[in-house]
């Protein structure tokens, strides 16, 4: 039985780490300073730009944005998950990971990992017993053997049957409906959400069952049912296939996306068992993290028709900030009206194979795409192509394939290079031309309109990232009442640290790991703040705290002004704005 590893656990795991020492063996490092350098192992280059900081317990490269504490870097140089991560760093240090048993949370979880494969098997066997349902998977070319290997299986009609069988006591149909198989009347009555439908089990990385597709057989809507999002089932995470997949394959080289379960069946019964579908969403970061987690090469699959296109632009858009040296992403469109499924069904294995090897690279799609509304003989139509391209451009993290689409763009556009960069290198400044070009939240969106510098809260973040000691001579009260963006991660990170007064980089970026707002720390930490001895953390972030008192209080002020001009004042707001406007 596996339980939660304590988040505690991990955060002092991280902390004393040596982050040098987990680089070390894998890429040579040399010392330069406080810190270590080597040529970066995560994108091609001749002079290094790769530090591994010790004493922050953190890596970044200047050249490709990539960076993280030793857990990350497990995670991306040996393909880890992050389990894996915390079990491999844990190991290196002779210790051994605690499971928290008394969690009852994962003990409860594990009950409905048990329903749902016992549920699976119950479908499975049911469809042997069904010919409608065999006849109509034989209809769409799908043999015993595939069925098996997806554990396809057939929900049969009637709306107890999981009730009957699987809900005899209370916890048990709590359970039913904690997994999303049951569905609960407004009379307080119960019935099984799959019924008469061919069903596909979603299986996680470890190819526990953790949700169903099921498909109607006939001609009804809805044509196909998905379990609701659950705690174990989360439709941005998943990929139904990819467990298949590793199965199927020792190796992976690359993966194919597709949209639909019976693309990724339709595919492995012609022996294209390298398939996973999102699950009617999306491509999200969480799936791309988890493909280029297991290959270096992913070919997206769309329909060749509008729909097709407008979703590839979509998966592109969400794939630029994935871009590194080494990997590959391609779109494959299919004649219209085709998906995966039909096209191989129709086609054979070889036409699929044909089609895989001449999808589109990413770059060329990007072109294409943007220079297909567009004349470019016209100078209106190239300049509208550079200002198409820069917030595409932007989102690639610096590198060599940056460099190259920018060339290729510049060979369009038909300007040298050396000019068109610049174009690009203006946006690029808001996002720091070194961090990583994604949307960064914390307060970063929060830019000062009028001079576009990065907002005071986030400098304050940027500080006790990279210096946590300096948080310890902050009085937090200087916060409170004030609204802004980032404010309130400003105000956990000073307790975080007040709580762990020791606490490294590392050891805080672990702990908002998780964090909605705080797991995109670590770009912050990847900025450069000044190196030299007489940079004072501890003075430059009271200086923040000042500013953002100031700002706070002018806030007020105007506020208390403006409603001064239309509405009275209560007595405590008059005293109030006298207060505030005395001077500090
Ligand atoms: P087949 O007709 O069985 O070949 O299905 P398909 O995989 O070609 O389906 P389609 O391209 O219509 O849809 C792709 C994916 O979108 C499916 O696999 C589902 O995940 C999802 N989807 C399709 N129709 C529905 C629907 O009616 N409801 C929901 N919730 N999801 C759907
Ligand atoms: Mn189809």
């Amino acid at each position: 039985m596996t339980g939660l590893i304590p988040k505690q656990f991990i955060v002092d795991l991280v902390e004393r780490a040596d982050v040098a020492e987990i680089v070390g063996r894998r890429v040579q490092l040399k010392k330069a300073g406080k810190e270590f350098k080597a040529c970066c192992p995560f994108h091609d280059e001749k002079t290094p730009s790769f530090t591994v900081s010790p004493t922050k317990g953190f890596y970044h490269c200047f050249g490709c944005g990539v960076h993280g504490t030793a857990l990350d870097f497990l995670m991306e140089y040996d393909h880890m998950d992050f389990v894996d991560a915390v079990e491999s760093l844990a190991a290196i240090m002779g210790l051994e990971v605690p499971r928290s048993e008394s969690n009852n949370q994962s003990r409860s979880y594990d009950s409905l990992f048990e329903l749902l494969d016992r549920v699976s098997v119950y479908y499975e066997k049911n469809l042997k017993s069904h010919e409608t349902a065999i006849d109509y998977l034989k209809t769409r070319g799908i043999n015993g053997a595939t069925a098996k290997r997806f554990s396809l299986g057939y929900a049969p009609s009637g709306w107890n049957n999981l009730l009957n069988k699987f809900g005899s006591s209370k916890e048990s149909i709590d359970r039913l409906l904690a997994t999303g198989l049951i569905i609960r009347k407004d009379n307080g009555k119960y019935y099984d959400r799959f019924r008469d439908r061919i069903m596909f089990p979603i299986r996680d990385a470890r190819g526990r069952t953790i949700g169903f597709g099921g498909r109607i057989i006939g001609d009804e809507k809805p044509k196909y049912l998905n379990s609701p999002e659950t705690v174990l089932f989360h439709k941005g995470r998943e990929l139904y296939g990819l467990y298949e997949s590793r199965q199927a394959l020792r190796n992976i080289e690359k993966l194919v996306v597709v949209e639909g379960y019976m693309d990724v069946v339709g595919l492995a019964q012609h022996g294209i068992d390298f398939s996973a579908a999102t699950l009617g969403t999306a491509t999200t970061d969480e799936h791309l993290n988890r493909l280029f987690r297991i290959c270096e090469e992913i070919v997206f699959s769309f329909d060749g028709d509008r729909a097709g296109r407008a979703a590839a632009w979509k998966a592109l858009q969400n794939t630029l900030p994935h871009i590194r040296e080494g990997r590959q992403i391609r779109f494959i469109f299919l004649p219209e009206g085709q998906d995966p499924d039909s096209f191989i069904q129709e086609n054979g294995p070889d036409a699929f194979t044909t089609a895989l090897n001449n999808a589109l690279p990413l770059s060329d799609f990007l072109i294409d795409e943007l220079t297909s509304k567009l004349n470019v003989d016209t100078v209106d139509g190239r300049a509208r192509l550079a200002e198409l391209a820069r917030p595409l451009l932007s989102k690639i993290p610096a590198g060599v394939y940056k460099d190259l689409l920018t060339e290729q763009l510049a060979v369009t556009i038909g300007l040298p290079p050396h000019r068109l960069e610049p174009l690009f290198q203006n946006n690029s400044a808001e996002h720091g031309k070194r961090s990583h070009g994604n949307r960064t939240k914390i307060g970063s969106s929060e830019k000062n309109p009028s001079t576009g510098k990065p907002s005071i809260v986030r400098k304050a973040i940027t500080l006790i990232i990279h210096h946590p000691a300096s948080a310890l001579q902050i009085d937090i009260e200087r916060l409170s009442g004030n609204t802004r963006p980032g404010i309130e991660l400003l105000n956990s990170l000073i307790k975080a640290v007040n709580s762990e007064p020791k606490i490294t980089t590392a050891g805080l970026l672990e702990r908002f790991r998780n964090d909605a707002e705080g797991r995109h720390l670590g770009k912050l930490a990847a900025t450069e703040l000044p190196g030299d001895d007489n940079f004072d953390s501890v003075a430059e972030l009271r200086h923040c705290l000042t500013q953002l008192e100031l700002s706070a209080r002018r806030t007020r002020i105007e506020t208390l002004i403006d409603k001064q001009r239309t509405h009275k004042l209560t007595s405590v707001e008059k005293t109030e704005l006298r207060e505030l406007t005395k001077g500090p």
